[in-house]
């Protein structure tokens, strides 16, 4: 195994909670390979140093306040990153490139951050990006021109069922999607963020080679540069919760003693991630499907998470109580720890990337509800491709979530959806260890990254 010494890493992640934790997870993982590592990041949504006394840290002053970032969709967030990070982080590498003591070999930044491209190559320093959603999700986004062309985007709803025959398995509503007032922009985005990848040096992904194989194969044909597929980054350490630490909320561990006193594998678990919303109508459903299943459940209902509301006031006064201790709400949960407590059954759930990989990690079968981007993607391939959950999108409405959820509980089918998580959950610890995929290809990413020629550090 190569060690790096002498040499420092910047890394900069995108500042939402489903791209700073595998960052900052990766970040552990090259520390631990020897690398000095600094964390560049927006003062918007910035990570907690004091959490990580061995890292560096860099701001960079965004002018983006909370206020003004609630009033954009994360379209326009982007965009407003992408011109105003420019020239702070122009300014940042020419001092750090010339006064580090350490060999710079390389940027690492987040696939979203498009203005670092130019940057880097001002300073002819190599840029790896990383990903953090799926492979299968990154060849869809990749796939974007020949879905145009071939009139299955923009997604129209009357073909909704239609399989898209160039990209099996998915059907026409599986697609990425973004809500946005302007598709347009969505879409030359995503070809500018694939567009990056392929001039990068590398992409490094938050995935393992057994979970997406034919599509990593198809990518590396497609993207022509090295690509380390080097995921599960949370299960790179004993530890059991690297969120603890990257989290942008508190999590309220109160229910872990509730999990504590409930019977093995009976709660379902319910999460929509750190940005999806839902209307009021939407979550009295969900309220009224967990109630009827009889099951008891876990809910995070982040405020913010129902649409024109601060927090729970939609829910009807004694619901919670009414269930005799059946029901546990929280603002937002350790999450990880909750998937490997014995006590949760399934996991509902948004399929953000995270959450998906941390439910395989944990074998938990999952009852899927996507809402937008690779969501619907990632779905796909849980209910359709891995067999380790249940689709529930087209209809949020009570007797269909109890249905959902009998069948996931009790139903016969679940005996099969279990085994194959329990597969996958074997198959992403492997992968981890010496010898498995993952392992072998972070050896080639450090290998590779010690022989990357950068002009202009100064150590070398
Ligand atoms: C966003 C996008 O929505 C998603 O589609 C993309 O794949 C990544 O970026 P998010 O919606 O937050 O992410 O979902 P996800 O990727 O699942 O990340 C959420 C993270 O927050 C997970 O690591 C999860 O463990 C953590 N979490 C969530 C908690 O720690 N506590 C909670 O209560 C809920």
């Amino acid at each position: 195994m190569e060690r790096a010494k002498g040499e420092r890493l910047l890394l900069m992640a995108s500042p939402l909670q489903g791209h700073i934790t595998p960052l900052l997870n990766l970040a552990e993982i090259l520390f631990s390979r020897g690398f000095s590592i600094t964390i560049v990041h927006t003062l918007f949504n910035s990570p907690d140093p004091s959490s990580y006394p061995h890292f560096d840290f860099h701001a960079i002053a965004d002018g983006i306040s909370h206020a003004e970032a609630s009033t954009l969709d994360g379209l326009h967030l982007s965009d407003l990153i992408n011109v105003r990070c420019k020239d702070p982080l122009e300014e940042y590498l020419a001092a750090v490139l010339s006064q580090s003591k350490e060999r710079v070999p390389c940027f690492i930044a987040d696939a979203s951050l498009l203005f670092i491209q130019p940057v880097c190559h001002h300073f002819k320093l190599p840029r790896l990006v990383l990903r953090t959603g799926g492979a299968s999700s990154f060849l869809a986004f990749a796939s974007f021109p020949l879905l145009r062309q071939k009139g299955y985007l923009p997604i129209q709803e009357s073909r909704l069922e239609e399989p898209v025959l160039d990209l099996p398995p998915f059907k026409v509503k599986d697609l990425p999607k973004i809500p946005s007032q302007d598709p347009e922009a969505f879409y030359e985005l995503v070809c500018r963020f694939v567009e990056s990848c392929r001039a990068s040096s590398g992409v490094i992904w938050n995935t393992f080679e057994e979970l997406e194989s034919s599509v990593l194969t198809k990518l590396r044909q497609d993207l022509s540069v090295p690509m380390y597929p080097i995921g599960p980054f949370h299960k790179h350490f004993l530890t059991s919760s690297s969120t603890s630490f990257t989290s942008l909320l508190a999590p309220d561990k109160s229910c872990m003693s509730w999990l504590d006193t409930q019977e093995h594998r009976s709660v379902v678990y319910v999460s929509f991630g750190s940005v999806s919303t839902i209307s009021k109508v939407e979550f009295l459903e969900i309220a009224w499907g967990l109630a009827n299943s009889k099951q008891p459940f876990l809910w995070v209902v982040r405020p913010g998470l129902i649409r024109g509301s601060e927090w729970l006031e939609p829910l009807p006064s004694g619901f919670l109580e009414n269930l005799g201790g059946r029901g546990y709400i929280v603002k937002w949960a350790p999450q990880e720890q909750v998937l490997s407590h014995p006590a949760v059954g399934v996991f509902w759930t948004h399929n953000g990337w995270n959450s998906t990989l941390e439910s395989i990690c944990e074998g938990v079968p999952m009852i899927c509800t996507p809402c937008f981007a690779d969501q619907k993607v990632n779905a796909k391939y849980a209910s359709d491709v891995w067999k380790v959950g249940v689709d529930l999108q087209n209809k949020l409405e009570r007797g269909e979530v109890e249905e959902t959820i009998k069948k996931l509980m009790v139903g016969d089918e679940v005996n099969e959806i279990r085994e194959n998580a329990l597969n996958l959950k074997e198959k992403a610890s492997v992968c981890l260890k010496q010898g498995g995929s993952s392992y072998s290809s972070l050896d080639s990413l450090v290998s590779d990254m010690l022989s990357l020629e950068c002009s202009t550090s100064k150590a070398h």
